[in-house]
């Protein structure tokens, strides 16, 4: 069965973990997840890169290289083949919580990374001007954390930790594409990260027609239209069927 999907729609897709889980990659919260097997508050604050920032490198760097080793799958192809179906009358944002640069890799253009990039490095001095931009950086940093060339200060990987605010203007641009999309389509998150845990109540609050799909039913799913629970991998190449 499939959305039904028009070449003049416009659409809204949030993605999380899940849709990573195909390729290899560890969710956060399934069993045996990264928060299974880090403590986040250790690996995933500023404190806790403050406290120890060579041991926050030896996470970011172990997750660098396994999503290097990673594999787009289907799940991110389809969403690229409906984003290159719609790119000439149509409207397309791809908004993602993950860090794994897969999506691009799966051939998507228009992503909005929410939380940042395991592949960008900024420096963690704030009066440093390296701090305001991130770089790309593929180094596996393992043996301690990195410098700054300009200050000589430390180094931090460019994503969000928890108790940091998310970039106001790619944030912005999330929520513009979910108040004027006509599908948004959530794959693969708990929905239980705010503030991207609240676009589906924006699109609720416009009228948008609101499809999930995840491996199990998460805490939000009665706020969906439709719910199709299964893998994304699975799921989403026949859902995406293009007409
Ligand atoms: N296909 C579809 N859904 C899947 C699959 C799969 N193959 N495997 C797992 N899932 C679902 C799980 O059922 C779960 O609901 O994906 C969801 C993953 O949830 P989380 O592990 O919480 O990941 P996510 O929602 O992306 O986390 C949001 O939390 O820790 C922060 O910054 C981190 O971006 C992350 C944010």
């Amino acid at each position: 069965m499939s959305l039904a999907l028009r070449p003049d729609m416009s659409v809204a897709v949030l993605t999380g973990a899940g849709i990573s889980a195909d390729s290899g990659l560890a969710t956060f919260r399934d069993s045996g997840g990264l928060w299974e097997q880090h403590d986040v508050t250790q690996v995933a604050t500023p404190e806790g890169f403050l406290r120890d920032p060579d041991l926050v490198w030896r996470f970011y760097s172990h997750r660098r290289r396994q999503a290097m080793a990673a594999d787009p799958n289907a799940a991110h192809r389809a969403l690229a083949s409906l984003e290159r179906f719609l790119e000439s009358r149509g409207r397309f944002t791809l908004i993602t919580q993950n860090v794994d640069g897969l999506h691009q890799r799966g051939g998507a253009r228009n992503v909005l990374e929410v939380h940042g990039s395991l592949f960008r490095t900024r420096c963690a001095n704030p009066a440093c001007p390296r701090s305001k931009t991130a770089w790309q950086d593929e180094e596996l940093h393992l043996d301690g954390a990195p410098r700054c060339g300009e200050c000589g200060g430390l180094l931090r990987p460019a994503v969000v930790w928890f108790g940091e605010h998310l970039d106001p203007e790619v944030l912005f641009a999330a929520e513009q594409a979910v108040k004027r999309c006509d599908l948004f389509l959530v794959v693969g998150t708990s929905g239980v990260v705010w503030p991207v845990a609240g676009l589906i109540l924006v699109a609720r609050d416009q009228g948008a027609r609101s499809v999930l799909v995840n491996l199990e039913p998460p805490e939000n799913h009665r706020y969906f239209d439709e719910v199709h629970l299964g893998r994304a991998a699975e799921v989403l190449p026949s859902l995406l069927a293009l007409p």
